[in-house]
């Protein structure tokens, strides 16, 4: 079967996304609009919008109005950005360039880039919670329930908790998945159920995307890994080599850049397969697990 092409596709999701951000991200005034200022720094111009992507799509699914999708695809946005700004900083990985420009503590200044992530975090809520993205309260609770999920300590922040610890046998791939899957997997996973959730979709349809996503995520990350090693920082819009000098442990370092990239592919192709209950709306999902993997950004 022929795939949609992906990248102009993400291209249209970005474009569509920035517009989307700059109205449902507050506007820099008053005494505040510092805070405010570094919050649009981060999350404006630039991103793949990867996650963004897969709310809309997954909602596309279940013929949800891609208004109230936008909303919560600017709340998963939030989230990253928020992950993004903190992981840079000093106290965390120290990276000085993020999506080709300053990191926000570099453009700002570390309390500001902190309080800003803090910020971007609670915006998503807020942006979920409101009546705007869904009529349905139990809707809305859900959304809720399962970002706040996704994103703490069972979830993105667990993740990073692992990874900056280093802790457990670093050799061990099994931890390096449980890692992996908290710390990329759990967000990518809630953005391709938000669209389910919205769409009061069948438990089958919901747990196809959430298996999708899953195996999705872990490939996202071991491409990211890939990258930190072999990519071209001009194109990352971030420095390269930081993973070795850390000390971290990803795929690549146990596995090797081959095996890594042999099991990226694997689990690209196995993230395709659980969509077989979609009709071909799910194309452009299918070509982005392609694209995971064979990006250069
Ligand atoms: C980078 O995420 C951090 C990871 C979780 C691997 P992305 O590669 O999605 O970053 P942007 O949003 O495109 O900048
Ligand atoms: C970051 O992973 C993941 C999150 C922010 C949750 P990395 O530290 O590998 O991401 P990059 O390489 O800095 O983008
Ligand atoms: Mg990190
Ligand atoms: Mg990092
Ligand atoms: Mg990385």
């Amino acid at each position: 079967m022929p795939l949609t092409p992906i990248e102009p596709a993400l291209k249209e999701v970005a474009v569509f996304m920035e517009d989307a951000l700059h109205e449902f991200l507050p506007d820099p005034v008053g005494p505040q609009a510092r805070v405010i200022e570094a919050m649009r720094y981060a999350t404006l111009g630039g991103g793949k919008r990867v996650r963004a992507f897969l709310v809309l799509q997954s909602g596309r699914q279940f013929g949800v109005d891609r208004r109230a999708l936008s909303r919560v695809a600017s709340a998963v946005e939030c989230v990253h950005a928020y992950s993004l700004a903190h992981d840079d900083l000093p106290a965390m990985d120290d990276d000085d360039t993020r999506r080709g420009k300053p990191s926000t503590h570099k453009q700002f200044d570390e309390a500001t880039a902190i309080l800003a992530g803090d910020a971007l975090l609670t915006h998503a809520f807020a942006l979920l919670a409101s009546t705007d993205t869904h009529a349905d309260p139990h809707v809305r609770a859900d959304l809720v329930a399962r970002l706040a999920q996704a994103a703490g300590w069972n979830g993105m922040v667990g993740g990073q908790m692992i990874d900056m610890a280093a802790q457990g046998d670093v050799s061990d791939i099994g931890h390096i998945t449980r890692l992996q899957r908290l710390k990329t997997g759990a967000l990518i996973v809630f953005a391709a159920e938000a669209g389910a959730i919205m769409g009061k979709a069948s438990h089958q349809a919901r747990q196809a995307l959430t298996n999708y996503a899953q195996d999705l995520g872990l490939a996202f990350q071991i491409a990211d890994d890939l990258l930190d090693v072999e990519g071209d920082p001009a194109i990352m819009g971030k420095a390269a080599g930081k993973d070795q000098k850390a000390g971290k442990a990803t795929f690549v370092t146990v596995l090797g850049p081959e095996r890594a990239r042999a099991q990226a592919e694997l689990l690209a192709k196995q993230a395709a397969q659980h969509l077989e209950v979609f009709d071909e709306k799910a194309d452009l999902l299918r070509g982005l697990a392609a694209y995971v993997v064979n990006r250069r950004a």
